[in-house]
C-alpha cells in the first residue's frame, strides 16, 4: 500500500465515521461470512468462559456484543468506540444501553473515562493501529482482580493476502462487499511475535489463545487472544 502524507492513524479513524452506516447494515444483516461461520459465537463464548460481571467492549461500533452480552449473560456491558456515528447506531438500537464516544488516545490519557474496574476488556477486531500499548496498558489497568483482556484479531498467518508476513501499514478497500459506499481503511499488518511483544510491553501476558475454526474448511477464522496482568 502507499503510505499516504497523512497519519494513517486519523485516517483509520475517520474511516469508521463514513463507513458507520454501511458497516452497521452488513453487521446487522449478518452479511459479513467470517462472523456467521464462528467468530462471533466464539467472542461470546470466549466471555462466557470468564463468567465476567462487568465488561467493557471497546471500539464496540454499532454495538452487536453488547447487546449479545446484555441478553446472552444478563451481566453488565459498557461500549466505548471513537466513532461518534457508530455509538449514535448502538444507542439507537438499544436505548437503555451504556455507550459513550471515546478514542483509545482519549483512554489512554483519560483512563477515569472507562469507568473501572471491569473483569473483562474486549476488543473484538477493534485493534487495527500501530501503536497498541497504550490502548492495552489502560485497559490492563482497568481490570478487577483476575480480569482479562480479550483480544479476537485476524488472524496472522491467514490475513497477509500476497504481502510478506511482516509487520506494515495494509488497506481494506471493503470491495468484497456487494453494497455499500465505502471508504478504504488502513490498518496495521502485525505478525504473531509482533502481537505477543505487544502484549508483553503493555505489561500483559498471554493466559490462553484460541483459533476458532471454520467447520468445512478447517482453517482458522480468526485469533482470540486471552491476556492477564503480567
Ligand atoms: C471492525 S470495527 C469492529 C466493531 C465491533 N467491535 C464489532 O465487532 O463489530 C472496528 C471498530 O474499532 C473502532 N476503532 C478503531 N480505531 C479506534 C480508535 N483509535 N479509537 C476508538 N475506536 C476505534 C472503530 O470506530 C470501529 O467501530
Amino acid at each position: 500500500m502507499r503510505i499516504p502524507d497523512e497519519d494513517p492513524t486519523e485516517a483509520l479513524k475517520r474511516s469508521w465515521d463514513q463507513n458507520a452506516d454501511a458497516w452497521t447494515a452488513i453487521v446487522r444483516r449478518g452479511q459479513i461470512p467470517s462472523r456467521s461461520a464462528g467468530t462471533d459465537r466464539a467472542i461470546v463464548d470466549a466471555v462466557t468462559r470468564l463468567d465476567p460481571r462487568r465488561v467493557v467492549d471497546v471500539g464496540c461500533g454499532e454495538g452487536w456484543l453488547v447487546r449479545r452480552l446484555v441478553d446472552e449473560l444478563g451481566c453488565d456491558v459498557a461500549g466505548v468506540d471513537g466513532s461518534a456515528a457508530l455509538i449514535a447506531s448502538a444507542k439507537a438500537a438499544h436505548e437503555d444501553g451504556n455507550y459513550s464516544v471515546l478514542s483509545y488516545e482519549t483512554l489512554s490519557s483519560q483512563p477515569d473515562k472507562l469507568q473501572g474496574p471491569y473483569d473483562v476488556a474486549i476488543c473484538n477486531f477493534a485493534l487495527f493501529g500501530r501503536e497498541l500499548t497504550p490502548i492495552l496498558s489502560t485497559l490492563r489497568d482497568c481490570l478487577s482482580p483476575g480480569g482479562s483482556v480479550l483480544i479476537q484479531t485476524l488472524h496472522p498467518c491467514f490475513s497477509r493476502g500476497s504481502n510478506n508476513y511482516a509487520d506494515g501499514w495494509r488497506e481494506e478497500s471493503f470491495s468484497s462487499f456487494a453494497h455499500g459506499d465505502w471508504e478504504p481503511m488502513p490498518w496495521y499488518f502485525r505478525t504473531l511475535e509482533s502481537w505477543h511483544l505487544e502484549i508483553q510491553a503493555a505489561g500483559l501476558r498471554l493466559s490462553a489463545c484460541h483459533e476458532p475454526s471454520h467447520a468445512e474448511i478447517r482453517e482458522p477464522l480468526s485469533l482470540i487472544l486471552n491476556c492477564i496482568p503480567a
